[in-house]
């Protein structure tokens, strides 16, 4: 999808995303955050907030940027910062492809079920790994494309919605690695039957 399509059709899931996509997506976001095992004083950078469901999951002294591109999207997660007064966050719009912080800005870098919507996700990568300090750590959650056959197929005919769901069903594992060259990492299964995973890598 286009950046403008993108923003388009966040904004117009807004008003329904946490309805829909909150109870789904927990588990993997709470993963990501337990792995962190984030220490006091840590520099977060989570790229591609949404309405922020995550953002009350970080411990109250580590020190959270959340960025997107969606500004009623963003809307909702500074409402959930006020509402829940989360001081620790700080909430901007921005393009996860094009990241306006200095190199080795944070310690910890995540992207929670963005890869597969953003045009560029190599882009997306390199600029995590570009603002994330050497020997920190990059944890992205996402859906890769499955690998039984009959599953696969469907998943490129529901690809034919991308701009109506958001995001693309097709999205393959290996060449998403391959693309973002990451080639040391963990994947983990999480979610509803293990359907999405979780990759940690070191930022080498
Ligand atoms: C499926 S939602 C995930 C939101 C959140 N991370 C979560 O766990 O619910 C994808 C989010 O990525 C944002 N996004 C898409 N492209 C982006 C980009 N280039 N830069 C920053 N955010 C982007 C969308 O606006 C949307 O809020």
């Amino acid at each position: 999808m286009e950046q403008t399509a993108v923003i388009k059709t966040y904004d117009r899931m807004a008003a329904a995303y946490d309805l829909v996509f909150s109870p789904i997506f927990q588990p993997g976001r709470q993963r990501i955050i337990d792995k962190m095992n984030c220490k006091p004083g840590d520099r977060i950078l989570e790229v591609g907030v949404g309405t922020g469901v995550s953002l009350s999951c970080y411990p109250v002294t580590t020190r959270i940027t959340g960025i997107d591109v969606s500004p009623k999207m963003l809307e909702r997660a500074q409402r959930r910062v006020r509402k829940q007064q989360l001081n620790h966050v700080d909430l901007r719009i921005m393009d996860a492809q094009q990241l306006e912080f200095a190199d080795a800005s944070f310690d910890k870098v995540t992207a929670m079920y963005v890869a597969s919507v953003v045009p560029d996700p190599r882009q997306m990568v390199a600029e995590m790994k570009r603002v994330c300090r050497p020997g920190g750590d990059l944890f992205i959650v996402n859906h890769f494309s499955h690998s039984h056959s009959m599953i696969r197929w469907l998943e490129k005919v529901v690809a034919v919605i991308t701009p109506l769901i958001g995001f693309t069903s097709d999205f393959p594992l290996d060449r998403f690695l391959s693309d973002a060259k990451i080639s040391h990492f963990d994947l983990e299964p999480v979610n509803l039957f293990g359907y999405w995973s979780m990759i940690h890598a070191r930022n080498e």
